[in-house]
C-alpha cells in the first residue's frame, strides 16, 4: 500500500492528467489544492514525513487554521505529477493561527507548495464559509480561449458573464452566479490573493486578466468541470468573433437565458441581465 493508493490522492493526481491532456498546464503554468476531509487525513498520516518548518503565507484564514491541503508544487509541472507524485505534489497542515503552512507529506528535496497558495487559501477560506463548508477544490489554469478575451473584451464582471452565457446554451445552468474578474496584478502574492478571494464571496470562477482562471467546487469533477466549460464557451466565443469578424448575426437573448433559468431550476445573477 502506498499512499497513491488512497481514493482520494488518486483523484486529485488524475484531475492534474486531465489539466495537462486538456493543454492547460504549459510548463508549471496551474495549481491544484484540496482541503481535505479528517478522514482522508488518517488514512494519509500513516505516510507523513514531516512536519516541515512552518512558512508564513503573508495572509491571515483563521476559519481553515488546522486544516490540511493536497497542494502542486512551485515550478512543478502537472505532465510530471502522476509520473512522480512525491516530488511535484504534497500535504500541508495549516497553523493555528492560520497564517502559515508546513509540508506533512511529499514536495520532497526542498519543493515548496504553488507560489499561488496565498490565492488558493484565501479563495478556500471564502468559499468554505459561503457554502457551509462544502466547497474543497480549488484550481487554477491557463486556458488559452479565456485569456485571449481578457484582450478583447472590457474586464469586467458583467462584460465576462454575458459573453460566456450567450456562447453556450448550458453555461447559464452550469455557473448561474456568473464570473468574476480581476484586473492584471502581479501573480503570486497577498495582493492578488485578497483580490481574488474578495470576488470569491460572490462567484464560483474569477478570471486572471492575461493570466489564467480560479475554479472553485465541492469536487473535482464540478470544479475541473467548470473549468472546462468556461474555456469552451470561451473557444466558442473566439471562434464566433473571429469567423463574424466582430459581428454576431444572432445570440441567446436574455429572454433566452431566463427562459433556460427557469427550466432548470437555477437563478441568475439578475445584476448581468438586462
Ligand atoms: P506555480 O508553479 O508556483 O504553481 O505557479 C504557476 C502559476 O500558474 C502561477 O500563476
Ligand atoms: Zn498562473
Amino acid at each position: 500500500m502506498a499512499i497513491t493508493d488512497i481514493k482520494i490522492v488518486r483523484d486529485y493526481i488524475r484531475m492534474c492528467s486531465d489539466g495537462w491532456e486538456q493543454g492547460w498546464h504549459e510548463r508549471n503554468g496551474g495549481n491544484l489544492t484540496y482541503r481535505m476531509r479528517p478522514e482522508e487525513v488518517e488514512a494519509c498520516r500513516p505516510f507523513f514525513t514531516g512536519p516541515g518548518a512552518w512558512t508564513e503565507m503573508g495572509v491571515t484564514g483563521a476559519s481553515l487554521a488546522g486544516e490540511y491541503f493536497l497542494t502542486t508544487g512551485s515550478g512543478k509541472y502537472f505532465r510530471n505529477v502522476a509520473l512522480n507524485p512525491e516530488h511535484n505534489i504534497g500535504i500541508v497542515e495549516i497553523n493555528g493561527r492560520g497564517d502559515a503552512w508546513r509540508i506533512v507529506w511529499g514536495l520532497a528535496d526542498g519543493a515548496k507548495p504553488t507560489s499561488e497558495f496565498p490565492s488558493h487559501y484565501m479563495n478556500h477560506c471564502v468559499r468554505a464559509a459561503a457554502t457551509n463548508g462544502a466547497y474543497r477544490v480549488i484550481y487554477h489554469a491557463h486556458p488559452a480561449n479565456l485569456i485571449a478575451m481578457t484582450y478583447v473584451l472590457p474586464l469586467t464582471a458583467r462584460d465576462f458573464t454575458r459573453a460566456l452565457w450567450q456562447s453556450a446554451t448550458e453555461c447559464p445552468v452550469v455557473f448561474p452566479g456568473g464570473v468574476g474578474v480581476v484586473p492584471w496584478m502581479v501573480p503570486g502574492g497577498a495582493d492578488i490573493a485578497m483580490a481574488t478571494s474578495e470576488l470569491m464571496k460572490e462567484f464560483d470562477a474569477a478570471v486572471w486578466a492575461h493570466h489564467g482562471l480560479f475554479c472553485s467546487g465541492p469536487d473535482f469533477d464540478t470544479t475541473f468541470g467548470l473549468m472546462h466549460t468556461i474555456e469552451k464557451a470561451a473557444q466558442i466565443w473566439v471562434l464566433a468573433q473571429s469567423a463574424g469578424q466582430g459581428r454576431l448575426r444572432q445570440t441567446i437573448e436574455d429572454d433566452n437565458l431566463r427562459a433556460i433559468a427557469k427550466e432548470f431550476g437555477v437563478t441568475l445573477n439578475e445584476k448581468f441581465l438586462g
